[in-house]
């Protein structure tokens, strides 16, 4: 079976693996995508570059930030009538920011849950009610390896991409009845704005992680997956170690 990726969102779509999924979209068939961030002149960026390579398909950029909660419902409905339908959600927004040795900041903490988790929840309870009434549908969500353990690095982003897997799985629980596909992305390293600069080795090009999310989202039948495959087995391994040891290391 292959899920068509017909008329998308994808929230985030203005740099790295977000963008990269637009264009992946478009080079695969997509008839309509809806691009969604803040910054308004990456999203003509974006726009002008799929519009200049694939003519035939609808592109509209939306400036909004996911944090206007209130705002997510009403642009739902704007893009569902100007697309003509949605038939897929991506969420691919996030925000990282670095926190150091001895930082504890509750204002990067609520910036990351609001972003990565509650940003989400917004979207995509949207996204199911409408999937869900109409017995088809994918929501693609960009969770993490990071979401694995609670690590001493960034206690808060490990628990936004914690929390926001957990969510996936319970609506892919409540929802793949219905037909509709909920996809969990968990990858590991990629080169993005978000990674770069920051002496991580082995990142794998947002292409690439754009082409392996589609592709696990095409291929239906709701999922969860670590993109590459290779992070399955790290994963294995940090899950499966005890928590007195766990602390002890830099992880
Ligand atoms: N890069 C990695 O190694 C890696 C690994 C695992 C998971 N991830 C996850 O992948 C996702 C994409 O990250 P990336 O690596 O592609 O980083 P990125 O290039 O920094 O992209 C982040 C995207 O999120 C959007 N965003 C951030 N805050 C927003 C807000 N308040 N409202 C609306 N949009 C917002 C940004 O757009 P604006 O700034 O224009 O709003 C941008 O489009 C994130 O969820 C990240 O946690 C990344």
């Amino acid at each position: 079976m292959t899920v068509p990726l017909q008329r998308a969102i994808v929230v985030g779509a203005s740099s790295g693996i977000g963008e990269a999924i637009a264009h992946e979209l478009a080079r695969t068939g997509a008839a309509a995508i809806a691009l969604v961030a803040r910054r308004q002149n990456e999203l003509h960026r974006v726009a002008g570059i799929i519009k200049h390579e694939h003519p035939e398909i609808k592109v509209q950029t939306y400036m909004h930030d996911v944090v206007d909660f209130d705002q997510t419902a009403p642009l739902f409905e704007r893009i569902e009538r100007d697309l003509g339908g949605v038939d897929t959600l991506v969420y691919a927004a996030g925000v990282m920011p670095e926190v150091v040795e001895g930082e504890y900041s509750f204002t990067k903490d609520r910036a990351m849950i609001e972003v990565n988790l509650l940003g989400a929840i917004a979207w995509m309870d949207v996204a199911a009610a409408r999937f869900e009434a109409a017995r088809s549908g994918t929501i693609l969500g960009i969770s993490s390896i990071a979401g694995e353990r609670g690590r001493r690095g960034n206690p808060g982003y490990n628990t936004s991409k914690a929390a926001l897997s957990t969510f996936l799985e319970a609506l892919r629980n409540r929802m793949s009845r219905y037909g509709v596909n909920v996809v969990t992305i968990k990858p590991g390293f990629v080169d993005t704005a978000m990674t770069r600069g920051k002496g991580i080795k082995g990142a794998i090009a947002a292409d690439e992680a754009a082409r392996r999310c589609l592709s696990i989202a095409r291929a239906g039948g709701s999922g969860s997956a670590f993109v590459p495959g290779k992070w399955a087995l790290v994963a294995l391994v940090i899950r499966s170690i005890p928590s007195f040891i766990f602390r002890h290391l830099n992880l």
